[in-house]
């Protein structure tokens, strides 16, 4: 390993690693020797450690599985696992895990589940589930004639990975579909394989990326093997091949719905009519501007994400694909809407999600695999509906809070205990100051205020 820009580390409180400093080989060291070196960083190296150490799982197998999920492991950063229960999808009811820091999402998702529990539960359908992948390619050649030769380029590409596709195509899924699509008018010479894929019960990032690589590689032999070409038409270059995070042919639709007299318990001065308009506007509010659309996407996010990681699902990728999905008018938008019939209040999700049951995470991480059995093991298109459904359940909460009561209250009551640990609050101190602020605004400075006054 070397440090450049380091001299003999000083003594003291100068002794802490300098910031600046570049350090080459860090990846090859023991994590103990990780360890201490980012100890380094700080006033109190020792007690550094001992944090680090104290985050580490009691079962050495079961820490080294966690470290070897990522690089440079040092420790596990927690946060809360956390489960739904009163679920009720199709007619089945399930208990969801959810993990998120957010102290508000579970509590706002529980909320949701149970009052929609009573109103026929969560509706939920496949739309699609196809993903996408590319094979970014120059070529200098007459667009014609690749056009031509499509029908053997196509062929040719799917017997070169038959190694690949054998056992995905065993479980019903593999290549759908091969498009050549000329994007010379965008960039000269540059053109794409358009390729659709069903995976089945995979998220099917390897699977897909292993074939579009290969597909690259095959494309450019065959081109070169095209003796009627020039010998410059016959050099293809490859630019990249990669699957696309964008799925809008992986689509999950979820609703609920009741007639407005089943909202008349929702707030105390609103009747069911009154506050579906109300909610109905909200949202349109998210349909036509950009900075609510995008709080109001987040909040449909923050139950998804919260299902996505539970699972072991790459929430990032689901997040990319929803964000992308609703912009695809050109305008950024809600993906949620309301539609009113003239007694049905329906509230409809639609989103693209490309998830996965087996593979990846989901069995290796024991809480991922544990979460799937949670909710029975369900099929890909299954915690589709599921993840979606807890994006609506926490659209809804949110959407309902702020065009009731807004969304502080119930926001601060659960930062209650975030504040009171913050003061070092013991359990007495805790349970008089739950008690204290049922009827109080909760703030930063009253918690503050009031925890001074008893600890006088
Ligand atoms: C907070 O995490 C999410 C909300 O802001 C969503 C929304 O405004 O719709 C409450």
């Amino acid at each position: 390993m070397g440090i450049s820009g380091s001299g003999k580390q000083p003594n003291g409180s100068n002794m802490r690693r300098k910031r600046d400093i570049i350090i080459s080989g860090f990846s090859k060291l023991l994590k103990e020797e990780k360890l201490k070196l980012v100890a380094e960083y700080f006033e109190n190296p020792g007690e550094v450690v001992s944090l680090l150490k104290s985050f580490w799982h009691s079962d050495a197998s079961q820490q080294k599985l966690f470290d070897e999920f990522s690089e440079n492991t040092i420790s596990n950063f927690y946060i809360p696992y956390g489960v739904v229960p009163n679920v009720k999808i199709n007619g089945r009811t399930y208990m969801v895990p959810m993990v998120i820091e957010e102290s508000s999402v579970v509590a706002a998702a529980s909320s949701s589940a149970k009052f929609w529990s009573e109103r026929g539960g969560f509706h939920s359908e496949i739309i699609s589930t196809k993903k996408v992948g590319q094979v970014h390619f120059s070529w200098t050649g007459a667009s014609l004639s690749l056009f031509q030769l499509m029908p053997q380029i196509r062929e040719h590409l799917v017997n070169s990975v038959t190694h690949l596709t054998k056992n995905m195509e065993k479980r019903g899924g593999g290549i759908l579909d091969i498009e050549l699509i000329d994007m010379t008018d965008q960039i000269p010479t540059y053109y794409q394989l358009l390729v659709t894929f069903e995976t089945k019960d995979s998220m099917g990032a390897n699977f897909i990326n292993s074939v579009l690589e290969e597909f690259g590689q095959s494309l450019k032999v065959f081109m070169a093997e095209q003796i009627q070409f020039t010998d410059s038409d016959r050099q293809l270059e490859i630019i990249m091949a990669i699957l696309s995070n964008y799925t809008p042919e992986c689509i999950v639709k979820t609703w609920v719905e009741c007639p407005f007299s089943e909202l008349d318990t929702v707030d105390e001065q609103l009747d069911g009519i009154a506050f579906a308009r109300k909610f109905q506007t909200a949202v349109r509010i998210a349909q036509v501007d950009v900075y609510r659309a995008t709080t109001h996407n987040k909040g449909i996010y923050n139950g998804i994400d919260a299902v996505a990681i539970a699972t072991g699902n790459d929430f990032r990728a689901i997040e990319a694909a929803g964000h992308a999905y609703a912009a695809r008018s050109g305008r950024y938008q809600s993906l949620s809407y309301v539609e009113c019939t003239d007694d049905l209040f329906r509230f409809v999700l639609e989103v693209p999600m490309a998830v996965g049951t087996v593979g990846g995470l989901t069995s290796l991480h024991p809480l991922a695999k544990q979460s799937l059995e949670m909710l029975g093991n369900p099929t890909a298109p299954e915690l589709m509906m599921i993840a979606s459904t807890m994006g609506l359940a926490n659209n809804f909460s949110a959407v309902k809070s702020l065009t009731t009561k807004g969304i502080q209250a119930g926001h601060m009551k659960m930062h209650l205990f975030n504040i009171l640990n913050h003061f070092k609050a013991n359990e007495q101190e805790k349970k008089a100051a739950i008690e204290y602020f049922k009827d109080q605004t909760v703030s930063f400075a009253n918690v503050e205020t009031y925890i001074a006054s008893l600890r006088k």
